[in-house]
C-alpha cells in the first residue's frame, strides 16, 4: 500500500512535471534530436507595411496617388530600390518560398528585426499597437514555416520594432511585456524574466553545443535617448546590466564547452553604439574569442562586414571627437580593411572579431534577400578541448603603449572609463572553431535575392536566385577521390539551390563566387579584408561593392 502510494504520488508529480509548461520550453521544441543539415538561414529587416498599395507613387510611401511614371510607381510585389516599405504580399511570398524550398534544409533560424514599416509617411504616423500587430502577424508566419517543423527560431528586437522608433526605456515596459508574449514559444522558460527586464535571451539551437544569444541592441544604439550608454559610473544602465548578463552568458557557455552566434538588430560599431557600450562589446568579443563562433546583424540595409578591434580599447588621437566630413560606408570599409597589417609578424589574429551584416528582406533601398550559412557538422571537437586550469595559461593582448593609457586613464575626463577597467584575461586559442575549422565552423553562405522585382506582377511571380557565395567553388562538390572510398559528402549548398553554372562540377563558374574564402573563420575573413584593402583587388573590389548595394547606388 505504501508503496503503490508512494508510486501514485511519483505518478502525479511526473504527470504534473510533464504538463508544466517548463520542461516544454526548457530548450528548443523539440526534444528528439534532430538530424542536423550543417546549415542555418539569417533572415532580417522584413518591414512590412499595411499601407502599401501597387501602383501608387513612391513619394507617398507607395500607400497613395497614381504613380506618374513608371519608375516612381509602386511594384505589384513590391518597389526596389526605392524608400518603400514591404506590401504584406512580399513578407509572404518569401516566407512561402523558404517554407517550400529551405525549411528542410536548416537547423535554426536567426531573425535580426525591424517587422514593422518605417515611420515615413507624416500622413500616416506609426502607432504602438500597429507594429505590434505587424509583429505578431510576422511572428505567426515564422512559426507556422519554421516553429511547426521544430525549427528553433532566434528573434532579436530592431529600432523599428518599438515606439517611437529607436527609443526603448529600462524594462520592464510595455515593449517588453508585449514581446514576451508575442515571442513566447521561442524564449526558453528560463530567460522570460530577464526578457522582462531586458528583451534579451539565449537559446540553445544545438542543446548542450551551440547556442546564439539574442541581444537587444535598443540599450548600445546611440540614437536611443533613453537610455545612458553604459557609462563606467552606471552600473544600473540597462546597457551595462545587458553586458553584464552577456557576460555571464559567455562564461557559462565557455566552461560548458558550448559555442556560441552572437545576433542582434543594431551592428556594434563606433557609428553606431555609446562609446563605452562599443568598449564593453569589443572586450567581450575578443576575451571570448574562443567561445563566439561569429556575429550576426542587420539594420544596416547593406551588404558587408566589418571588425571589431582590439585596438577599440587604446586610447587613440582619434578620441578626441573631432568631426570628419561624411565618408561612404563603402569607402569606410576599404580604410578599415587596408589598415589590417599584411605582415604575419604584424598580425595578431587574436585582435579581430569579425562582424556579418545581412542585408534585408525589404527592398529599400536595394533587393529583397535571405542568407543561409553553411557549418561543419562532419568534423570532430579535438584540439578544442580547453585547459580545465584557471589563471594558468594567460592569453592577455594588452596593446598599444601602456605608459600612454596609464596616463590617460588618470586624466580626469576619462579616469572613468570602461577603457581604463577592462583587464581579464583573453580566452583566444587559435585552435578554436572561430579561428580553424573544425565542429562548428562556419564555412561559407550564400546570399540569394529578387533581381526581377521590377517586372513581377500579379501573372508574373518574382524569383529568388543565387547572387553570390563565399565558397571556392570547388568546396561545393565532393573532391576527387583517387580511390573512390570517400566518406559521405555533405553538400554545403544542396545542389538543386546552385544555378547550373555551379551544380555541375565540371563548369564551376566563378561568376557566383568571387571571394573562393576556405571557410568563414577569423584568418579567411581577414584575408578577405587584405585583398580587398589593396587597390591592386581592383575587380575584387567591384563586386564587393555591387554586392554591398546590389547593383544600385549607395542609399
Ligand atoms: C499572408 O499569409 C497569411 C497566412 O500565412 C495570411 O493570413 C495573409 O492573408 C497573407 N497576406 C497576404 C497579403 O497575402
Ligand atoms: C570539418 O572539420 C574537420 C576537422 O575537424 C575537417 O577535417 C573537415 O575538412 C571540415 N569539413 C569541411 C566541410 O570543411
Ligand atoms: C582590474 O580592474 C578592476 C576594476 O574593474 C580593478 O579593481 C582591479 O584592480 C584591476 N586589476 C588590475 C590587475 O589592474
Ligand atoms: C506581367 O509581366 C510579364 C513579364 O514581365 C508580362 O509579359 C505580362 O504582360 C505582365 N502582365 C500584366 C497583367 O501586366
Amino acid at each position: 500500500m505504501l508503496a503503490f502510494t508512494a508510486l501514485l504520488i511519483i505518478a502525479v508529480n511526473l504527470g504534473h512535471v510533464l504538463a508544466s509548461p517548463v520542461q516544454v520550453a526548457l530548450q528548443a521544441p523539440n526534444t528528439k534530436p534532430r538530424r542536423l543539415h550543417g546549415r542555418f538561414l539569417q533572415i532580417t529587416d522584413m518591414h512590412p507595411d499595411p499601407y502599401y498599395a501597387a501602383r501608387t507613387s513612391e513619394k507617398t510611401s507607395c500607400h497613395r496617388k497614381k504613380g506618374k511614371k513608371a519608375n516612381n510607381r509602386a511594384g505589384y510585389y513590391g518597389t526596389p530600390f526605392s524608400d518603400c516599405d514591404s506590401p504584406f504580399r512580399l513578407t509572404n511570398f518569401t516566407l512561402d518560398f523558404l517554407n517550400k524550398k529551405w525549411a528542410s534544409e536548416v537547423d535554426f533560424v536567426i531573425w535580426t528585426g525591424d517587422n514593422a514599416r518605417h515611420d515615413s509617411d507624416p500622413k500616416l504616423p506609426r502607432t504602438p499597437d500597429e507594429i505590434y500587430s505587424l509583429n505578431r502577424a510576422v511572428t505567426s508566419k515564422m512559426k507556422e514555416v519554421f516553429t511547426s517543423k521544430g525549427i528553433p527560431v532566434v528573434p532579436s528586437l530592431g529600432n523599428n520594432d518599438v515606439w517611437p522608433h529607436n527609443i526603448m526605456t529600462p524594462g520592464p515596459n510595455r515593449i517588453t511585456n508585449e514581446f514576451s508574449q508575442i515571442w513566447e514559444t521561442f524564449i526558453p522558460f528560463p530567460y522570460h524574466q530577464v526578457f522582462q527586464r531586458g528583451a534579451y535571451f539565449s537559446v540553445e539551437v544545438i542543446p548542450n553545443k551551440v547556442a546564439a544569444i539574442s541581444l537587444n541592441t535598443m540599450y548600445f544604439y546611440d540614437s536611443n535617448k533613453a537610455v545612458g550608454g553604459c557609462g563606467f559610473k552606471d552600473p544600473s544602465d540597462p546597457g551595462n546590466l545587458q553586458l553584464d548578463w552577456l557576460e555571464v552568458q559567455l562564461n557559462g557557455y565557455r566552461s560548458r564547452d558550448m559555442q556560441v552566434w552572437i545576433t542582434g538588430h543594431v551592428p556594434p560599431s563606433p557609428g553606431n553604439y555609446f562609446p563605452d557600450c562599443y568598449v564593453r562589446y569589443v572586450e567581450l568579443s575578443l576575451r571570448f574569442q574562443d567561445t563566439v563562433l561569429g556575429h550576426l546583424f542587420g539594420h544596416m540595409n547593406a551588404d558587408h562586414f566589418a571588425f571589431v578591434e582590439a585596438i577599440d580599447l587604446e586610447f587613440t588621437t582619434e578620441d578626441s571627437g573631432n568631426k570628419k566630413k561624411y565618408v561612404s560606408l563603402y569607402h569606410t570599409l576599404l580604410n578599415e580593411y587596408s589598415a589590417i597589417p599584411t605582415k604575419a609578424k604584424d598580425l595578431d589574429y587574436g585582435n579581430y572579431a569579425v562582424i556579418n551584416i545581412a542585408p534585408p528582406v525589404v527592398p529599400n533601398p536595394y533587393l529583397p534577400s535571405f542568407r543561409i550559412f553553411s557549418y561543419n557538422v562532419t568534423g570532430t571537437e579535438d584540439g578544442m578541448r580547453r585547459p580545465k586550469t584557471t589563471g594558468k595559461r594567460r592569453h592577455g593582448h594588452r596593446r598599444g603603449d601602456h605608459g600612454n593609457k596609464e596616463a590617460h586613464c588618470r586624466s580626469k575626463s576619462k579616469r572613468n572609463t570602461w577603457k581604463c577597467f577592462l583587464n581579464e584575461t583573453w580566452y583566444s586559442d587559435a585552435e578554436s572553431p572561430s579561428r580553424s575549422n573544425k565542429q562548428w565552423t562556419p564555412l561559407g553562405y550564400a546570399q540569394y535575392y529578387l533581381p526581377d522585382l521590377e517586372d513581377a506582377n500579379k501573372t508574373h511571380r518574382p524569383r529568388f536566385k543565387l547572387e553570390y557565395l563565399t565558397f571556392a567553388p570547388r568546396l561545393l562538390h565532393p573532391p576527387p577521390t583517387a580511390d573512390g572510398a570517400g566518406g559521405e559528402f555533405h553538400y554545403p549548398i544542396p545542389l538543386q539551390h546552385l544555378p547550373a553554372g555551379l551544380r555541375d562540377s565540371r563548369v564551376m563558374e566563378s561568376r557566383y563566387a568571387p571571394y573562393e574564402m576556405a571557410d568563414l573563420t577569423i584568418p579567411s575573413w581577414v584575408e578577405l579584408a587584405q585583398k580587398l584593402g589593396d587597390a591592386k583587388y581592383r575587380k575584387l573590389r567591384r563586386r564587393f561593392r555591387k554586392y554591398m548595394y546590389m547593383g544600385g547606388e549607395e542609399g
